[in-house]
């Protein structure tokens, strides 16, 4: 199915598939809440990599799962991805004017929206999780739910960004940043890359070498976005430049440097890499989308 296929296509594949689901599954809706659908589908429908999407759908099919059952798991991802981008960007955390290219969501409708329509796509994503045509058993079901809310609550994304907050503007130990890097941004991109694993009841080995895939590239993941906030083109990223300096964030660029934050990605890739050995060939797209985070400008 990936032969001959290149990974931008795939990428952009993927991209255009879940933005249909995610349509679909956010109505447009008349009457009084009709502007907090508006502002869930605004966030949700305008854009993004859907890098997270692509890793569901590409590490599922590791065991083939149904593609239409990997879709509804990736949207839940995203939906909860894009709520973590419209909290981040609120005046009390980040204070961002634009995302994807767009004016963020509490600048185009209002703050009390902005959270009200994150609360909502975070349910939302447990709502799609839960129901049966994500997976025949309860079981699997249940499994889905518990590993996403982990991944997504104090233990992972959201106990990231209170590390973020709390140590912005102070000094900290790299094995920390590491930790905060890996919650805020790791956890979610560890769940899409186990979720096809959940599953399909994968062999411990096949789930363990996705665990140390993503516990890699996610990490890298975060200090090449930090290099892109040092180092980046707004007109490519569709958000601000320079902010984490100016707001005293701790980032590995902050304390390695351009070049040797460089330099520890491209390690983390090949790390990243070398768990892919179990699936051979299959594993091709995965391989290219460690290099296209590595090397990515958006
Ligand atoms: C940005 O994530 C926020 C981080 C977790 C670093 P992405 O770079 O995946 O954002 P989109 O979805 O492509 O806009
Ligand atoms: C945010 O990290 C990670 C999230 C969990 C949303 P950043 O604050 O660096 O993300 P950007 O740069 O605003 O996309
Ligand atoms: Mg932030
Ligand atoms: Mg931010
Ligand atoms: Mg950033």
């Amino acid at each position: 199915m990936t032969d001959n296929i290149t990974f931008s296509e795939r990428l952009e594949t993927v991209g255009d598939k879940v933005t249909l689901a995610l349509d679909a599954l956010i109505p447009r809706v008349i009457g009084p809440e009709s502007e907090l659908y508006s502002a869930m589908r605004y966030a949700a429908l305008g854009g993004g990599k859907r890098l997270r999407p692509l890793f569901v759908l590409e590490c599922g099919r590791l065991f083939d799962v149904p593609a239409k059952r990997l879709m509804r798991v990736a949207a839940a991802v995203e939906c909860i991805h894009t709520y973590s981008l419209i909290h981040d960007d609120l005046p009390c955390m980040d204070n961002d004017d634009l995302r994807r290219g767009q004016p963020t969501v509490h600048k185009a409708y209002s703050e009390s929206l902005a959270v009200l329509a994150g609360d909502a796509l975070q349910t939302l994503a447990f709502e799609i999780l839960a129901d049966e045509e994500t997976h025949s058993q309860p079981r699997i079901r249940v499994a889905l739910i518990e590993n996403l809310a982990k991944a997504s609550g104090a233990r992972g994304m959201v106990g990231g960004q209170a590390i973020d907050m709390s140590a912005t503007g102070a000094k900290m130990e790299m094995a920390l940043i590491a930790r905060m890097q890996r919650m805020k941004t790791g956890s979610l991109i560890q769940f899409s890359a186990e979720a096809g694993a959940i599953m399909a009841g994968a062999s411990d080995e096949a789930r363990q070498a996705l665990t140390g895939f993503a516990h890699d590239l996610g990490l890298a993941f975060q200090i090449t976005d930090d290099l892109l906030d040092a180092e980046g083109d707004p007109k490519k990223t569709g958000k601000a430049v320079g902010k984490d300096a100016a707001q005293g964030k701790a980032s590995f660029v902050d304390d390695l440097g351009v070049e040797g934050a460089r330099q520890h990605t491209k390690l983390l890739g090949e790390q990243a890499k070398a768990h892919l050995d179990i699936f051979g060939s299959s594993a091709t797209i995965l391989h290219q989308s460690i290099d296209f985070i590595v090397n990515r400008s958006r």
